[in-house]
């Protein structure tokens, strides 16, 4: 993390590489404070600025800004149409510009708008700036590392104390995000089933969360077949590692978190094409979630027991391999006859929900990158949710709501289990059309997920193909944010 500061002094005393400035389109720009608007005002006027959302102006050497060597106008459109998201994206625009630059000393002016309270527009410039401070710089030979060093958001004179309050809470959230980033960026050379647990184990233990690693004996002793025949294909064996944080106090609820951790996808015997294979080291997003937010419970003292559990295995088509007319007998002693070896998520999810419900938790929640379909259906900026507790899911879509990170809830049709009928087993793994396939995977783990309150989050927004606000290429690190702030909501 940078050195941060909320600030409630004037702006124009900034000393640093760049000033933002976040303007409004229209006649707002006569709101900013004197130091900023006559050269703010000009370019607007000139047509070249428009403050349309997202665009950027950079000015060298403008009046009144004395020790900072460039102002940074970056819109924010409509003032009638911003929301808090909106500011977290300009200045995480704004913030991958500067690092862009080289630029590491940066200052924010909180915009000046009466649609929120002053705490939650300074919370929202802080946040935003520091989500798009990241760079995943491990694997480049070159070591200039571009992150900010310093970060000061400027209030323009109104109350400080409220974000500053909230700023540890935001630095955990921030960090989880990173995290997640850091672990699905990592190329599955580095990070197979092993290497994730011992990763695990290490973070766990040094964030108070306590730390199991179930071996490949283990898994085998306790029955996880459906997850332990997935991973056949491959020299690396499966892992699962339980995670658990307790509160110091008696908790309010119990959680358990279930992690799809595909360390890698081939897609098995019924293997991927090169173009849906390349980015398939983000297969364990699922696992990376649950192993921050875990971490992010415990840092931020939340008073809810939560576990975790990360199934960790790769899907290769070695000669070992499961294959496609195969029958598993799953942990929750239902068959499954497999004939895709590529549908291998609802496999490792099948034993993890059934261990999970044995728990007696309040509440069960699966994180999957389980079906290309739920990109098909909402891109790479909406990740779906499906399960049988409509208030849960409630919560959860208003969580991701107030954070700014998009679910959207899809119906889970009884009818269409139909589809999952197999001849020789008691459920097959895919169905014989393409029809709502993020529907009939959601309906397939509901069969091991039994009686409790369950959802399950199809993850279509943990990797992005281009950078967009924020969000830095690849990894997304979207996750953490949300469940931790419907867990302590
Ligand atoms: N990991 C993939 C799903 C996926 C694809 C996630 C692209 C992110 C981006 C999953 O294991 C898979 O391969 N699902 C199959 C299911 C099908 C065989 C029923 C799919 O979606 O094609
Ligand atoms: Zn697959
Ligand atoms: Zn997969």
């Amino acid at each position: 993390m940078p050195k941060i500061e909320i600030s409630a002094q004037s702006c124009k005393d900034f000393t640093g590489d760049a000033l933002v400035i976040p303007i409004f389109s229209g006649r707002e720009r006569h709101r900013l404070p004197l130091a900023v608007s006559k050269v703010a005002r000009q370019v607007m006027d000139e047509g070249d600025f428009k403050a349309d959302f997202l665009e950027i102006a950079p000015l060298h050497h403008p009046n009144g800004v004395k020790d900072c060597r460039w102002m940074l106008l970056v819109g924010l459109g409509d003032e009638e149409k911003i929301t808090l998201n909106k500011i977290r994206k300009a200045a995480g625009a704004a913030t991958r510009f500067c690092l862009k630059k080289g630029w590491k000393a940066i200052g924010f002016l909180a915009p000046s708008t009466s649609n929120f309270e002053h705490d939650e527009v300074q919370e929202s410039v802080l946040e935003g700036a520091l989500l798009g401070d990241y760079d995943f710089s491990t694997y480049r030979s070159k070591p200039d590392v571009k992150r900010a060093e310093r970060i000061e958001v400027f209030t323009n004179g109104d109350d400080t104390r409220k974000a500053r309050r909230r700023q540890a809470v935001i630095e955990i959230g921030v960090a989880a995000n990173h995290l997640v980033r850091d672990l699905v960026n990592t190329p599955a050379a580095d990070l197979y089933p092993e290497a994730f647990a011992a990763k695990a184990k290490a973070l766990a233990a040094g964030n108070g969360v306590a730390v199991d690693v179930l071996s490949p004996e283990e898994l085998e002793r306790d029955g996880f077949r459906a997850l332990l025949a997935v991973g056949k294909g491959s020299s690396r064996a499966p892992r699962v590692v339980k995670l658990e944080y307790t509160p110091a106090e008696k908790p309010k609820k119990h959680i358990v978190l279930v992690g799809k951790g595909l360390c890698f996808d081939s897609g098995g015997l019924s293997i991927k094409d090169a173009a849906n294979m390349e980015t398939m080291k983000c297969d364990m997003a699922g696992a990376a979630i649950v192993l921050a937010t875990l971490i992010a419970c415990s840092k931020a003292g939340i008073p809810a027991k939560v576990t975790g559990i990360c199934g960790l295995v790769e899907n290769m088509p070695g000669c070992s391999a499961y294959k496609p007319g195969d029958i598993l007998r799953s942990r929750s002693g239902k068959t499954i006859e497999v004939l895709n070896t590529d549908a291998e998520g609802r496999l490792v999810l099948a034993d993890l929900l059934h261990w999970a419900s044995e728990m007696g938790a309040d509440h069960v929640i699966d994180l999957a990158t389980l079906t290309g379909a739920c990109t098909v259906a909402l891109g790479d900026g909406v990740s779906a949710v499906l399960g049988t507790d409509q208030r849960l899911i409630e919560r959860m879509l208003d969580a991701g709501a107030r954070v700014g990170e998009h679910l959207w809830q899809l119906p889970l049709v009884e009818e269409y289990r139909e589809n999952l009928k197999s001849t020789t087993a008691d459920i097959k793994n895919i169905t014989s059309n393409r029809q709502a396939g993020v529907i009939t995977a959601a309906l397939f783990l509901k069969e091991f997920a039994g009686g409790a309150s369950w959802a399950h989050v199809d993850l279509s927004s943990v990797w992005a193909t281009a950078e967009k606000d924020y969000r830095t290429p690849g990894g997304t690190g979207e996750g953490p944010r949300w469940l931790l702030e419907w867990i302590a909501g």
